[in-house]
């Protein structure tokens, strides 16, 4: 069927305001917001009986899943190996009877990806799938699948899919809790209505558009861009260079914080911007003092936080992009979006083919 671009510029851009109603169709799936708990969603395991889960992914699914492990070692107490497909495939790695396999992708085509899933059906450990497209190849061959309510992604560069994503692993990662006895029936109530107001707050930070935009046109004029976050803002900042680097096509990179110190310092002056992503979180302070570092040393930060990290991080010559206070689970999900429009103003300011970014393909079939 048509899909078309509405009164958008860019599919990407109509894709990114979209974000709150399919997160929240997404969510809905998963989650009880009446009664809040977590829905008995069919496993082909159980999250109590198994030590250990393997996810495997590529590009920015790669990235969601990279989030997720944060969640299921936090909420669910539940050990987590991720790799991007083309390594997983190969590593011949020994899988331990008591593990499950899941596998992120919005086409449920990617050859990687489907290749890990193969070799884990060889293992034979079961096998779920968080997939966009049901009909696809991944979805068929899964033994459960976990669907994504993102609707046709038609931009290269993912967007809504990656919210959706994180949105479906959150979810599972607090059932997991609730089945492993990690999280009490209070904790679950509260959990669920956290991430019940991620499609608020994903509008609230859709308003932010202009002054993104102000951003992105200085941001247009770089070689160069480093992405610093902790936590589960290390992966955001690993998403927002790959959607930088993808559409805009200035080199980016995407860095632990605490890391910084261990090479990309080196790059540090005042033509390098540094984009820093730090929600006002356990890991905050030791960001600010890897900001203060960059600062030191003339680099020009932009800060994605909320109005509690942009009070107390007091830093010269710094622009700050405040989001609102957010519930730390849902955090991922509502940065994502100030980095998804950062990256597409900046590319729509280089002229690039936003849509259609050379080289690249939306599904990536061959090895
Ligand atoms: C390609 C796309 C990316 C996507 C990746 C994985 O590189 O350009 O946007 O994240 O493939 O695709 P999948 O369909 O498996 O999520």
């Amino acid at each position: 069927f048509m899909v078309d671009k509405g009164n958008h510029r860019h599919f990407m851009e109509k894709e990114i305001h979209e974000q709150p109603e399919v997160i929240g169709h997404t969510l809905a799936h998963y989650l009880d917001f009446v009664e809040g708990r977590t829905r008995d969603i069919p496993l082909p395991f159980d999250f109590s009986q198994i030590d250990r889960l393997s996810i495997s992914a590529c590009g920015t699914a790669f990235l969601a899943g990279s989030v997720a492990r944060y969640w299921f070692e936090r909420y669910a107490r539940l050990p987590v190996d991720i790799d991007v497909g083309s390594e997983f495939r190969y590593r011949e790695m020994p899988i331990s009877p008591n593990s499950a396999a899941l596998f992120i992708s919005q086409s449920g085509e990617t050859a990687d990806t489907l290749a890990s899933l193969r070799y884990c059906r060889s293992q034979g450990v079961p096998i779920a799938a968080v997939v966009n497209v049901p009909e696809s190849t991944i979805a068929r061959e899964s033994d459960a699948i976990f669907p994504t309510l993102a609707g046709p992604e038609i931009g290269v560069a993912s967007t809504k899919a990656f919210t959706c994503q994180l949105a479906v692993l959150a979810a599972l990662a607090v059932r997991a809790g609730v089945q492993r006895g990690h999280v009490s029936p209070e904790q679950e109530r509260e959990l669920v209505r956290f991430l019940s107001e991620a499609p608020r707050f994903a509008t609230a930070a859709l308003k932010l558009d202009d002054q993104i935009e102000k951003l992105a046109r200085e941001l247009s004029q770089v070689k160069h861009a480093l992405y610093l976050g902790r936590g589960t803002s290390f992966p955001l900042a690993m998403e927002g260079a790959l959607k930088l680097k993808e559409i805009s096509y200035i080199h980016a990179e995407g860095y632990a914080a605490g890391e910084l110190k261990h090479g990309p310092i080196a790059l540090i002056d005042e033509n390098m911007p540094v984009i820093v992503i730090a929600p006002h979180d356990r890991n905050f302070d030791k960001t600010v003092s890897n900001m203060q570092e960059v600062a030191a040393r003339g680099g020009r930060i932009i800060l994605i936080t909320d109005t509690e990290g942009a009070r107390r991080a007091t830093i010269n010559a710094m622009e700050t992009i405040i989001l609102p206070d957010v519930p730390e689970i849902i955090a991922p999900i509502v940065y994502a979006l100030p980095i998804q429009m950062l990256a597409y103003f900046t590319a729509v300011f280089m002229g690039t083919d936003v849509d259609q970014p050379r080289n690249l393909a939306k599904s990536v079939t061959v090895e």
